[in-house]
């Protein structure tokens, strides 16, 4: 059977999603896969009929590989593939509408305000500042790696960061800060896998702490007690469910400094090199990459 694995794209996660994809093309063929890596900003996915492709392994990131439009495709190409389908990943990938499901089916998540570039002039940025606590993190509503991000406690820094924001999106969310540790939750299938919990000196967990650093931390098993670490993996399943993902993804949740969960977000394609966050829970549950890959796989079999 061959497979193929979508990989790079042309989204500001090019360079992450051009490293998870030979990573796993790499485990595939270590499980004995026939693997074909096709770049789709070079390659148009017809090819995959020519190729006589039977399943593809989803490996890109952000814009037009985790928003639905690239599971369009090949729902249209009758090719099975990996994780999510159209719903479930362009709702995920909307931070805003994740947020606005999280709170409808009563899921923790951070106060927040949505601001949209059309009428970007005419709001009071004061106002929304203090509305919503003094601090806020900026975010482009569909980007990922945390791309186009940064924090404001000031009018100035908050009109700085939504130019720049607003450089990846439309529409811009602003969530109020969250002071306390980040921690995420791998979904493989309907099971949540050991939590991680990252620990950066940076501000926030961005993309240098995430792909860059060495002094990112990743504590996996990590410091929560049993009973908490079973709590946020109930969570993280009921957030997964809420937005529509299916198969595998990652969640990632926070806690505030009166102890309670904050969900940000849940992403259907997450990183997945050898060094990946996915990997390292894997890893600790039991499964090796290329057994991991081989599940996400074995998934996507109706
Ligand atoms: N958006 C990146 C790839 C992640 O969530 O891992
Ligand atoms: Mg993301």
């Amino acid at each position: 059977e061959k497979i193929a694995v979508l990989y790079g794209g042309n989204s500001a996660e090019r360079e992450v999603s051009l490293n998870s994809g030979q990573a796993i093309a790499k485990g595939l063929e270590q499980a004995g896969f026939d693997v074909v890596l096709i770049d789709t900003k070079f390659v148009p996915l017809t090819d995959l009929l020519s190729k006589k492709v039977k399943r593809v392994f989803i490996a890109l990131h952000g814009r037009g590989g985790e928003d639905g439009c690239v599971q369009g495709a090949l729902e249209y190409l009758g090719i099975p593939y990996t994780g999510s389908n159209v719903l479930g990943s362009s709702l995920s990938m909307d931070k805003v509408r994740s947020k606005q499901i999280f709170k409808a089916c009563g899921l923790p998540t951070a106060a927040f305000a949505v601001v949209n570039k059309a009428d970007f002039a005419q709001l009071s940025l004061a106002n929304i500042l203090a509305d919503l606590g003094g601090r806020v993190m900026v975010k482009p509503a569909n980007e990922g790696s945390s791309i186009g991000m940064a924090q404001a406690q000031t009018v100035e820094q908050l009109h700085n960061a939504l130019i720049e924001a607003f450089g990846f999106d439309q529409q811009v969310l602003l969530e109020a800060w969250i002071d306390g540790p980040e921690y995420t939750v791998a979904i493989l299938g309907d099971q949540a896998l050991p939590v991680i919990h990252m620990e950066t000196p940076h501000e926030f967990y961005d993309y240098e702490a995430k792909y860059q650093s060495t002094s990112t931390q990743y504590h996996c098993p990590c410091d929560l007690s049993e009973r908490d670490e079973n709590e946020l993996k109930t969570l993280s399943v009921k957030a997964f469910n809420a937005t529509g993902a299916r198969g595998w993804g990652r969640v990632d949740i926070m806690r505030n400094n009166k102890g309670e969960w904050q969900i940000l977000e849940v992403n259907t394609v997450p990183g997945m090199t050898e060094t990946s966050l996915v990997p390292k829970a894997a890893k600790v549950f039991g499964l090796n990459f290329s057994e991991l890959v081989t599940q996400i796989l074995r998934l996507s079999v109706k």
